[in-house]
């Protein structure tokens, strides 16, 4: 749709968690002219929901070399090593940042020392907390402050559509569509030069997550279209601990943190065994793949439903005062963990892969950055360690932030008559096959995959963009003939379409992305578990799947 308002910035940054805020601070400070567009409210991302806290080497003893140790081994064997070795030796010096700017961490009462606690894949404790369990909240507020602070110029409840760019395929700027935000409502653009995607992950492709209803991956969505590379769409992770509601419980599903293991909770069958015991060194505090893993076929083996998290030993005064948000959504749920085994299972969790970046935050598209969820920087591999995303987010946010700064080029200003944006994203599906797209996800890429239930999954993918795809034709026709009939697809002409239909729009693309990667890979390794080929295969599939569409074709 051509944009009704358009915006004039330096850098746009797309989403408002840890990644994003924290780009257009850094942006911001350098003098450049920042407008941060996001979804829904500047809070509402996943961010927020982050329990357990962030890892950086800033304990006694602890070295970047050890943490990037633990990363390596965690991802599998996918990992770029100089994207980790950023990670871990800028880490600690980003995190005391984000202290200045106001994030109050969990400290020893009496020493004023940051509390650090061990969660998967960890051999130390190195995950610094906030509010015990709610360290995803309190960055969240003090970057949210810090913004409001700065006067940085914010537009909310604005869904990213497409990517403008100038006719030598360079990033123009952003169309977005705004519902209610006054002088910004309804289809426009922010022109700008450069454009950091900071919009998440993509949870909701799978029915139950722990993502909130907002991560529908419309950062990769509009990259694909954009023709920028995605890579490791297949590497999945499926947290091991969900708080159980049920085999057919939908959309997001509380998490019960890492941390309640890095504490000393256990993992126990009905029977009160304790199965990780003899599968890994680390037995519950093995990576999270594992873990996953572990739980699945015990699981199997026993035709359960769900395994137990025990943690009834930390007694009362623990539970209040190191996991409060957790045991406050167990007793909401009816569950109370002071005295009773907490049941879980595993939920899809967080995209390894994504918008494929160099160190710089630089995707392929010239002047088109990514960081967060959205970016596959190389630090995560085949699986990502527990708590290296927020210090991803703040890491590469602030290289980011430093390389659009040294670039003059990326902050000339674009030519009036230089924005596109490319051709429609092909049809724009009917908000109900949100549904149908988690449902298909669940039972063929899920956490079991096969080369059985990965066909049938494309298949059922392909039938659904099909029928879009003949709706829009068919009222492309009947709108020549007068005839208006928009169910199955929503009619662009006349109404537009809402933020629904491009979240389902966008979840149907990267699911198809994602199956065929899931497909190809014919291995197992990290969070990609083929049950037709259980070995990791290092003489085939030590390699990355990248994809890259034509843009517009989509
Ligand atoms: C958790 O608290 O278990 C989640 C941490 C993470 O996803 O890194």
């Amino acid at each position: 749709p051509a944009p009704g308002w358009t915006v004039e910035a330096d850098v746009v940054v797309v989403g408002s968690g840890v990644a994003g805020l924290t780009a257009a601070l850094r942006c911001t400070a350098a003098g450049l002219r920042t407008v941060v567009v996001t979804k829904a409210r500047l809070d509402d991302g996943s961010t927020r929901w982050a329990q357990g806290g962030i890892a950086a080497a800033l304990g006694d003893g602890d070295t970047p070399e050890q943490h990037l140790d633990d990363t390596l081994v965690a991802g599998a064997g996918l990992c770029d090593e100089e994207a980790v070795r950023t990670l871990v030796t800028e880490g600690p010096d980003a995190v005391r940042r984000l202290i200045d700017t106001g994030a109050l961490f969990d400290t020893d009462p009496e020493s004023g020392v940051i509390q650090l606690t061990r969660e998967g894949g960890h051999h130390r404790r190195r995950i610094a907390h906030a509010g015990g369990d709610a360290t995803g909240a309190e960055i969240s507020r003090a970057l949210v402050e810090a913004v409001r602070s700065a006067s940085l110029r914010t537009i909310e409840n604005a869904l990213v559509l497409d990517l403008l760019t100038d006719p030598d395929g360079r990033t123009a700027g952003v169309t977005l569509h705004v519902m209610g935000e006054g002088q910004h409502d309804g289809v426009g653009a922010v022109r700008a030069p450069a454009v950091v995607l900071a919009t998440g992950g993509m949870g909701q492709v799978f029915s139950a997550t722990t993502n909130p209803s907002v991560s529908t991956g419309d950062g990769v969505a509009l990259a694909l279209r954009a023709g920028a590379e995605v890579s490791d769409l297949e590497f999945v992770q499926f947290h091991p601990t969900v708080l159980f509601l049920g085999t057919d419980a939908e959309g997001q599903q509380p998490l019960v943190s890492e941390a309640v293991r890095g504490e000393g909770a256990h993992l126990v069958d009905a029977d009160g065994v304790r199965f990780m015991l003899g599968q890994h060194e680390l037995a519950e505090l093995a990576p999270r793949d594992i873990v996953a893993k572990g739980i699945m076929r015990r699981m199997r083996e026993q035709g359960a439903e769900h395994m137990y998290l025990d943690a009834r030993h930390f007694g009362a005064e623990m539970w209040e005062t190191r996991f409060p948000t957790i045991l406050a959504a167990c007793r909401s749920h009816g569950i109370d963990p002071v005295t009773e085994p907490v049941p879980v299972a595993p939920a899809a969790h967080y995209a390894s892969g994504g918008v494929r970046t160099d160190l710089h935050g630089r995707t392929t598209v010239p002047g088109l950055y990514a960081c967060g969820e959205v970016a596959c920087t190389g630090v995560h591999g085949a699986n990502r360690l527990a708590s290296n995303s927020l210090l991803e987010g703040l890491v590469f946010a602030e290289r980011i932030a430093e390389d659009i700064a040294a670039r003059p080029a990326a902050t000339a200003p674009v030519p009036d008559s230089a924005a596109r944006s490319e051709e429609a994203p092909g049809p724009l599906l009917d908000p109900a096959t949100r549904i149908e797209i988690q449902r298909i996800m669940t039972a063929g890429a899920g956490v079991l995959r096969s080369a059985a239930s990965l066909d049938h999954a494309a298949d059922a993918l392909e039938a659904l963009y099909r029928s879009a795809a003949a709706e829009a034709d068919q009222d492309r026709g009947n709108d020549a003939h007068g005839v208006h009939d928009t169910h199955g697809v929503q009619d662009t002409k006349d109404t537009e379409p809402g933020v629904d239909a491009w979240e389902a729009t966008n979840l149907l693309l990267v699911s198809r992305v994602l199956v065929a990667a899931a497909r190809a890979r014919e291995e197992t390794r990290g969070c990609h578990w083929r049950e037709d080929h259980p070995d990791r295969d290092d003489d085939t599939w030590r390699s990355h799947l990248v994809v890259r569409l034509t843009p517009g074709r989509a």
